[in-house]
């Protein structure tokens, strides 16, 4: 492992140097169309799950390049996207030019420390949670507590390792590399309870978890009104 992987700046920043880099380690790919359609898929699970209306403001944990945010911005009132790595931002500034209802917040990666108590409608965080240690994923469930307005409603997912292609990506990891050759943002998959019990232990009310695709753990709730 070259650097630690809590250390989330540092690490983010250095995969994410160029335009290329950074779409690949977001998604595998460089194709614009398919970054389209797979955002499209991303809404289409936040409207079965925590809703999309067009008076919600929406929060992203790890916004990346901004996959989602430019196809979800023009269905509510704002999005702001938040990220550790100011390299994603950068290139996330440039895929949503002219969607004027966006903003950017660069955070420490371990908390949402700029945004203010009770001001977000739902907060949600995609294809993120495998790349942070547990303590720091349940940090980011309360601190999504802390920022949603009473009754609002938050999202996260991971890959499920109890499902036959989670597991499989648990091996691929583990027979791949020797433990001092772990690569820094190395997936590590959740559970159903995990997510679970992070939701509840936080305080979030109506707590739903449910696997998809025979790969994903999603959870979500939301926060009692005050
Ligand atoms: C695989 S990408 C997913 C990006 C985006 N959520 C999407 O689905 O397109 C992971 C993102 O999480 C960000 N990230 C990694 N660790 C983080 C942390 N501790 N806090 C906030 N963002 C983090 C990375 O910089 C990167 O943009």
């Amino acid at each position: 492992m070259s650097q630690l992987r809590g250390d989330y700046k540092s690490v983010w920043n250095s995969l994410s140097g160029s335009k290329q880099d950074a779409y690949l380690v977001v998604s595998g790919y460089t194709d614009e169309d398919k970054f389209h359609a797979d955002a499209e898929d991303t809404m289409d699970v936040l409207r079965e799950t925590v809703g999309i209306r067009p008076d919600d403001t929406f929060l992203e944990i790890g916004c990346g390049v901004g996959r989602v945010g430019r196809v979800l911005s023009p269905f509510i009132r704002e999005w702001v996207g938040c990220d550790v790595s100011a390299n994603m931002l950068r290139l996330a500034g440039r895929r949503l030019l002219g969607l004027t209802n966006t903003r950017l917040q660069e955070i420490s990666g371990y908390d949402l420390r700029p945004i203010p108590d009770a001001s977000i409608d739902v907060v949600y965080t995609t294809v993120v949670f495998m790349h942070l240690e547990e303590w720091d994923r349940y940090n980011y469930v309360l601190e999504a507590k802390r920022v949603l307005k009473p009754g609002g409603r938050f999202y996260c997912d991971n890959v499920d390792l109890a499902s036959p292609a989670g597991w499989a990506v648990f091996e691929e990891s583990r027979l791949r590399f020797k433990p001092s050759e772990r690569p820094s943002q190395i997936s590590k998959c959740s559970t159903q309870p995990e997510i679970e019990t992070f939701l509840k232990r936080a305080g979030f009310a109506d707590v739903q978890v449910a696997g998809r695709l025979d790969f994903w753990v999603y959870g979500w709730g939301r926060k009692p009104a005050a």
